[in-house]
């Protein structure tokens, strides 16, 4: 049985939770392998609205195991506010969520060392607009291994030393980076305390998620992998260095869960009908005007961790079919489709002019990014309430020339498409390839 992923193909914030709770109910694993509590899913179902972080959308589901694995990066107390935030909502969250003891755990400092690097970088100008979550200097603590912990380490013997050479360190390079006087003094004796307490209360759903997972390929179970972030904030073939530290495109599935690409043949890239960016960067379609106000007005445009709010433009299909290449998709998923029912006209970036020349290519540099001017293609808006709409043969006609303009230009058939937050206000082409959710019509 092969597995599904699901890959944000824009900057992240596409939706992609509400996809991945539509397919939670045809799969028995939902997986999350990268990024952490940076990502923001939010889905709505029976009324009810959630807002998960880092455990797996599929959470949602009582019938489904939800898998953290090592990819991932853990802030103890941000996982912990969640599960108790949904076991408040009567949600079960016990022997349905394992976490990987290979996952890397964020402490204090990296949540200082995120917030001061952002402040200095802010005064030359130069701030990626990280979500401070300790994500970047994690991610760098795992590769420079000296100072890295792994949630297994909580329980092993030595913890509590390690802490304590670690914040020395800590402590000095914070004082270096920190505006004179102001550096953050970090007590390792309550890190211990607190730490090891967080230990505690994980200690149930702590596992080994590259052997659960791989026993799970050879039992035939089918799996979904949930991607966080977007393929435009991949470390490697993003935007760099305006990106997230994780490989947030396809091509992370199989290192961050540990189960090879081979196993997995449908890959659903999710966009947004329209462009969106939080954080700093190039954005070639950016409409800072009265169309961005719109588009951010309508899609309620705001981060789901931060609540900044988003940069809107229009679609850029040039970034999107690199990054549908990238991330091997196989079906598109179109979202926030009826933000777009009041415009007139609609533009979609078909081309870039960089330096007097036609590029239909992804520039590799953020600097010609930056100096790419878009060409756009107009479509022709539908100008009419979608929202309410169930089948796909009762879009309107443009909406429906614009939907297939897309899989055109990204050479991908769309077989899903969105007109609202809820289930309900999903739609599957008809003559899609694989079998939709039991409970929407086509
Ligand atoms: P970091 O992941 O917090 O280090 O932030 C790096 C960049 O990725 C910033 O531009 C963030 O705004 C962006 N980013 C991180 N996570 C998300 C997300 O879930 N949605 C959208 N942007 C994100």
């Amino acid at each position: 049985m092969p597995g599904t992923c699901v890959i944000g193909l824009q900057w992240g914030d596409e939706a992609k939770g509400k996809i991945v709770d539509l397919l939670t109910e045809n799969h028995d694993l939902v997986v999350r392998y990268q990024g952490g509590a940076n990502a923001g899913h939010t889905v709505v179902t029976g009324g009810q609205t959630y807002k998960l972080s880092l455990i797996p959308s599929g959470i949602l589901n009582p019938k489904v195991r939800n898998v953290i694995t090592g990819g991932v990066v853990l802030n103890p107390p941000s996982i912990l506010g969640e599960i108790d935030g949904l076991l408040a909502r009567d949600v079960r969250v016990d022997r349905n969520m394992v976490i990987s003891d290979r996952a890397h755990v964020i402490f204090p400092w990296h949540l200082e060392e995120d917030r001061l690097t952002e402040a200095r970088a802010v005064s030359c100008g130069e701030a990626i607009g990280t979500t401070q979550r300790g994500i970047g200097p994690c991610y760098r603590d795992k590769v420079g291994r000296v100072n890295a912990f792994r949630l297994g380490d909580l329980f092993r013997p030595g913890f509590a030393e390690r802490v304590r050479k670690v914040a020395v360190e800590k402590n000095s390079f914070l004082q270096t980076i920190a505006p004179a006087g102001d550096a953050p003094k970090l007590d390792a004796e309550k890190i211990i305390a607190d730490y090891s307490g967080y230990g505690e209360r994980l200690k149930p759903f702590v596992g080994d998620t590259t052997a659960l997972l791989l026993d799970a390929v050879d039992a035939d179970k089918r799996m979904l992998f949930e991607g966080a972030q977007g393929a435009l904030l991949d470390v490697d073939h993003g935007t760099y260095p305006y990106v997230t530290s994780s490989n947030s495109s396809g091509l992370g599935i199989a290192s961050g869960s540990g189960v090879p690409g081979s196993f997995y043949k449908r890959i659903i890239g999710v966009v947004k009908a329209y462009g969106t960016r939080v954080g700093g960067g190039p954005f070639p379609t950016e409409q800072d005007n009265d169309i961005g106000q719109h588009l951010r007005d309508l899609g309620n445009e705001y981060g789901t961790v931060t609540r900044r709010p988003r940069r809107c433009g229009w679609f850029d299909a040039v970034a999107a079919r690199y990054t549908a290449r990238l991330s091997g998709v196989t079906t598109l998923a179109v979202m926030l489709l009826d933000v777009l029912s009041e415009l007139k006209e609609i533009q979609v970036c078909t081309a870039y002019e960089i330096n007097g020349k036609r590029v239909e290519t992804f520039p590799s540099h953020v600097d010609d990014l930056r100096d790419a001017k878009p060409v756009y293609t107009t479509f022709a808006g539908w100008q009419q309430d979608i929202s309410n709409l169930t089948r796909w043969d009762d879009l309107p006609a443009n909406a429906k020339a614009y939907i297939a303009g897309l899989g055109k230009i990204l050479g991908r058939p769309v077989e899903i498409a969105s007109v609202g937050p809820d289930r309900a206000q999903t739609m599957f082409a008809p003559g899609a390839n694989w079998a939709p959710p039991t409970f929407v019509k086509s």
